[in-house]
């Protein structure tokens, strides 16, 4: 099966509404809703007594209309009634503000009352609903990533640092406390970070996030094991988040999860936003290492900063069916229906506030026709010989004041790369350095690709070492190998990690300022970065033409052992990344998912099935391996074949 619906919330509806919900579920093909994300104050509207009168008729209703249910835990969103009685498990800001009430997610995760507060909603709903026949997913919990600087935070903190250094000297070495005098003489003087007078320690910060994601997974592990005890063999899942705020190293936690699900929310209008998604579907397939599930994205209105922006007519069905060839197990949606009122009246939704009638909802039920077809068919494997690192440990290490450029952006470089790929037309999956396996991983590859990857281990460098040794191929851009994962300083030149794999040596930083570029001698132009490169062994294959550094390597290429490494010193816009990726390709062996396609229309091979989305405002005419059909309509395809501007077309060999 393929999933197919999104978030429900009849507690904001009267129950007249609820029988017309099913009716027209069923109408779209609906197959599973995520039930009770946000409904603690309707499951328990006083502390220990609990209503699950409303619950049981509408999972009862569910399972009347065949619709399955992610049941969720409540926990993001505590009652008023909970903040008031304690207190101490509101959030406090690095300001010192406690929040209170009033919107979502205001809870601190390291206060024991919330966490038995969570506890017992959580085995509550277990109890009761664990032999539910709707029940098909436990969901836990919403977007985990809520951060506090609170007392408790730090005894918690604390406990965490003394396991992961054992002793203060340790710690000390480790955050370099010599500087600015910030030796640490007792445990108790170590603090969450808070708003002091100037830069904070970075190592500090990064500690904390780190400490952040493993207090938050704590906190999913003691729910997913009480749900797991109570129901064994219903998988358990709780939605992932990306944003800069957030801190939670998803590749560390996918192994915790019974189901990789992600939330994901393109933004960027038109075609940019197909990257986008094509960026989100890699990136869930690679922390799931296979399959995994869209679990929220928006029907249509998306929000982007300043004014949100309408899908086009076909977008939906686009966007849903890219998930689904990058691995997705179906398409869920935030949300089923639009609320009348609320902080998010205006996000969009499948039932919009126009009803049925209206283009969404037509979309969708044509969506849920089509998932039907291709479920039996989907579920393969894809294949990409080219995989691109991402570490959220590095990202947060780039997120701090005293970095040598305010616009050191690390999402946007790892995305410009797959991006690069994307246009291409090569399949890209993700590896993560900092995750067990990392290095038995890489044998898949023949290209691996990093960049900002500024924090690296020595195992996992020498592993990368090993990789380019028997063979591979590894492109390494500027601000990647710096530091050790405490973020300190690798010496001795720069990327500390790669040099001799890389055969150079960089011996000076020269962000360019906003707005300004450096020449190179192909051509092309470097912009937002340049460096000083020193070649020790490797060949120049482009050189900086402009500025202080004309003449320097800006680009150098390395055989070591059987492989190659290539050096990326400037940044470079996204035709020049693209023209140099394909040229590592070609060298490498590795050939686009279909070559020869129009421009605007994309393949994604999954298994068997070719998926092609035409993006383009024309049609597209495209060549295919042989005589087949297509997979949603049954009838027979042979190519070459037409794609409509704006249409999907999946491809199954006869
Ligand atoms: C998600 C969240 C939903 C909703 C949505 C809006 O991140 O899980 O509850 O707020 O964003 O786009």
């Amino acid at each position: 099966m393929l999933f197919f619906g999104g978030d429900y919330n009849p507690e904001q509806w009267p129950q007249e509404v609820w029988a017309e919900d099913v009716a027209l579920m069923r109408q779209a093909g609906v197959t599973m809703v995520s039930l009770g994300v946000f409904a603690w104050s309707h499951l328990e509207p006083e502390e220990g007594r609990f209503t699950f009168d409303w619950l049981d008729r509408i999972m009862d209703l569910l399972h009347d209309g065949g619709i399955k249910v992610a049941l969720a835990t409540p926990t993001a969103s505590p009652p008023p009634w909970f903040t008031l009685a304690h207190p101490e498990g509101l959030p406090v800001t690095a300001d010192g503000v406690r929040l209170t009430h009033g919107s979502r997610d205001t809870y601190c995760v390291s206060a024991p009352a919330y966490r038995a507060a969570a506890r017992r909603i959580a085995a509550e709903l277990a109890g009761r609903y664990a032999r539910h026949p709707a029940l098909a997913l436990w969901h836990v919990h919403n977007e985990y990533g809520t951060d506090c600087r609170c007392d408790l935070t730090a005894e918690a903190f604390r406990s965490w640092l003394r396991k992961k250094h054992g002793d203060l000297d340790a710690l000390n070495e480790s955050w370099t406390t010599a500087f600015w005098s910030q030796r640490y003489s007792d445990w108790a003087q170590i603090m969450p970070p808070r708003a002091t007078q100037y830069l904070p320690n970075p190592a500090h910060v990064l500690d904390f996030r780190r400490f952040l994601s493993d207090e938050l997974l704590g906190a999913f592990t003691e729910q997913r094991d009480l749900l797991r005890a109570a129901s064994p063999v219903v998988p358990i899942t709780t939605n992932f988040v990306q944003g800069g705020w957030v801190s939670v190293d998803h590749a560390r936690w996918a192994s915790e999860v019974d189901v990789v699900a992600v939330d994901h929310y393109p933004a960027a209008a038109g075609i940019e936003g197909e990257a986008e998604t094509a960026f989100g579907g890699d990136l869930a397939r690679g922390w799931a290492g296979g399959e995994w599930l869209l679990m929220e994205t928006a029907p249509n209105l998306i929000y982007t900063p300043g004014r949100m922006h309408a899908k086009e007519p076909g977008r939906l069905t686009r966007h849903s069916l890219n998930y689904v060839a990058r691995g997705s197990r179906g398409a869920m949606y935030f949300q089923w229906r639009q609320p009348r009122g609320g902080a998010e009246l205006f996000h969009s939704a499948l039932v919009p506030h126009a009803g049925p009638d209206s283009p969404v909802f037509r979309e969708a039920v044509g969506l849920g026709r089509a998932l039907k077809a291709l479920a039996p068919h989907a579920g393969g494997t894809v294949e990409a010989r080219v995989a691109v690192g991402w570490d959220a440990p590095s990202w947060w290490a780039l997120q701090g004041g005293g970095l040598p450029a305010a616009d050191i952006d690390y999402p946007a470089a790892v995305q410009q790369a797959h991006r690069a790929l994307y246009r291409a037309g090569v399949a890209t999956d993700f590896v993560f350095p900092g995750r067990e396996g990392f290095g038995a991983g890489l044998t898949a590859y023949r290209i691996v690709v990093l960049p900002h990857l500024f924090l690296i281990s020595d195992e996992s460098a020498a592993a990368l070492r090993e990789f380019v040794a028997g063979g591979g191929h590894l492109v390494v851009g500027h601000l990647s190998g710096i530091a050790d994962p405490a973020g300190r300083i690798r010496l001795g030149g720069y990327p500390g990690a790669f040099r001799d794999v890389l055969g150079v040596r960089v011996v000076e930083w020269r962000p360019l300022a906003p707005g300004t570029t450096i020449a190179l001698d192909n051509g092309d132009q470097g912009v937002r970065w340049s460096e000083r490169v020193e070649t020790a062994g490797a060949e120049t294959v482009v050189g900086y033409a402009g500025d202080v550094l004309a003449g320097a390597p800006a680009i150098t290429r390395n055989r070591f052992g059987k492989g190659v490494a290539w050096y990326v010193s400037p940044g470079l816009d996204d035709d020049a990344l693209r023209r140099l990726l394909e040229r590592v390709a070609a060298e490498a062996g590795v050939t686009p998912v279909l070559p020869g396609l129009p421009p605007g229309v994309e393949a994604v091979r999954q298994g068997d099935l070719v998926f092609l989305f035409n993006h383009g405002g024309t049609p597209g005419m495209v060549p295919l391996p042989g005589p087949g059909s297509n997979a949603v309509t049954g009838r027979a395809v042979t190519g070459p074949v037409t794609v409509q501007p704006g249409g999907v077309l999946v491809w199954r060999p006869a």
